[in-house]
């Protein structure tokens, strides 16, 4: 007997909404799309999903378990709150909230309803990202020291959220999971070029600091001349380098390290070691398609996903220390919990 998957719906069918509605359809799970733009609504009609233009039709569907909320930041808490009240499972594309605050009450809202809360961090789902988790946990790159993460291009220049809270949460949730740690205090500073009378900041060098001294250096931008998505992982064992921008080589991993000698005599320095760089064959898989996967299973077996709404939470707190820190000229500030 086939098993019936849960059918899911889309609010919110934009510019990357759309990506959730390919996906969805190709996994044959999506039941219905919601959008308030008559365009956004045309164009999903060929998967043959129920088309509304507003969220009350979509949660009165009984065919509908799951709802992905793929609308502008500043209206994912009000959506997700409905939709939870509703008794829906709800994946709320990043950034989870605008504030800490609005964060928690919609994981206890979640929690208290017994409901499913996930958060688009799709790059966790990434099968690079898997592979450095795994190498991590395992401790082929020893203790990781630090972390550098990038991501630069020109565009898609935003009006209502500086490239911060645009871009950084994919940072700071890779971050944090490959650490497994949340951070306990950032330093931001920015340059607003682009949209003055908006203070919107156009690039962001933020600066995360975890336990045990370890860091993140996040720099993101939507004014740069390249498309930059590059992590570096430096461990005191060996170091990796994930360039999602590359075709055929998007991990690589560098047996280079720096030992210090037994006695450190007053000429001896540290001894660098160079040795082979591999390239591990990962393989590929749409990071979407697995998050779909990975939001199906946990309506199924009511398990949390990896990226469940109290790591969201995680994010918003980090963000939210970085957009003081930003204001206050880039002094660190602690993350609240
Ligand atoms: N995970 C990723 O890699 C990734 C990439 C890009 C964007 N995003 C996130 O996706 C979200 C959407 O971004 P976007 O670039 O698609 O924005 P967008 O403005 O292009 O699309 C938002 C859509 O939501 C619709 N909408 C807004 N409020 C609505 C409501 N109450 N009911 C029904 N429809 C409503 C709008 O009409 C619009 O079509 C943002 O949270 C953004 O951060 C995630």
């Amino acid at each position: 007997m086939t098993k019936i998957k849960p059918g899911i719906a889309v609010v919110g069918a934009g510019g990357w909404g759309r990506n959730h509605v390919r996906s969805l359809a190709g996994l044959g799970v999506l039941r219905a799309v919601c959008d308030r733009d008559a365009k956004a609504r045309e164009s999903a009609r060929s998967t043959g999903a129920s088309i509304f233009s507003e969220l009350s039709d979509v949660l009165a569907n009984d065919d509908v378990k799951g709802v992905v909320i793929a609308t502008d930041a500043p209206s994912h808490v009000e959506l997700a709150h409905a939709a939870i009240a509703a008794g829906k499972d709800v994946l709320v594309e990043k950034p989870l909230a605008l504030t800490t605050d609005d964060a928690r009450a919609l994981c206890e809202h979640a929690d208290h309803e017994g409901r499913v809360l996930m958060v688009g961090h799709l790059l966790l789902f990434h099968p690079v990202v898997q592979r450095l988790k795994a190498m991590i946990d395992a401790g082929e790159l020893g203790e990781v020291l630090y972390l550098v993460c990038r991501r630069l291009n020109l565009g898609v220049v935003r009006r209502d959220e500086n490239a911060w809270w645009s871009l950084a949460p994919h940072d700071l949730s890779i971050a944090s999971y490959l650490l497994n740690d949340s951070p306990e205090a950032v330093s931001a500073r920015g340059g607003v070029f682009l949209q003055k009378e908006r203070g919107i900041d156009d690039v962001v060098f933020g600066t995360v600091r975890y336990g045990r001294g370890r860091l993140a250096h996040v720099h993101v931008s939507w004014l740069d001349p390249h498309k930059v998505r590059m992590l570096t992982v430096v461990g005191d064992k060996k170091m990796a380098v994930f360039d999602d921008a590359s075709t055929d080589e998007k991990l690589r991993v560098y047996d280079k390290g720096v030992e210090p000698p037994a006695v450190v005599g007053y000429e001896e320095g540290v001894r660098v070691r160079t040795g082979d760089v591999v390239v591990p064959a990962v393989r590929m898989a749409e990071p979407l398609k697995l998050e779909h996967e990975a939001f199906l299973s946990a309506i199924e077996t009511r398990h949390a996903p990896i990226a469940d709404g109290w790591s969201g939470l995680a994010v918003v707190q980090a963000l939210e220390a970085g957009a003081r820190s930003l204001a206050a000229n880039g002094a660190e500030v602690k993350v609240e919990r």
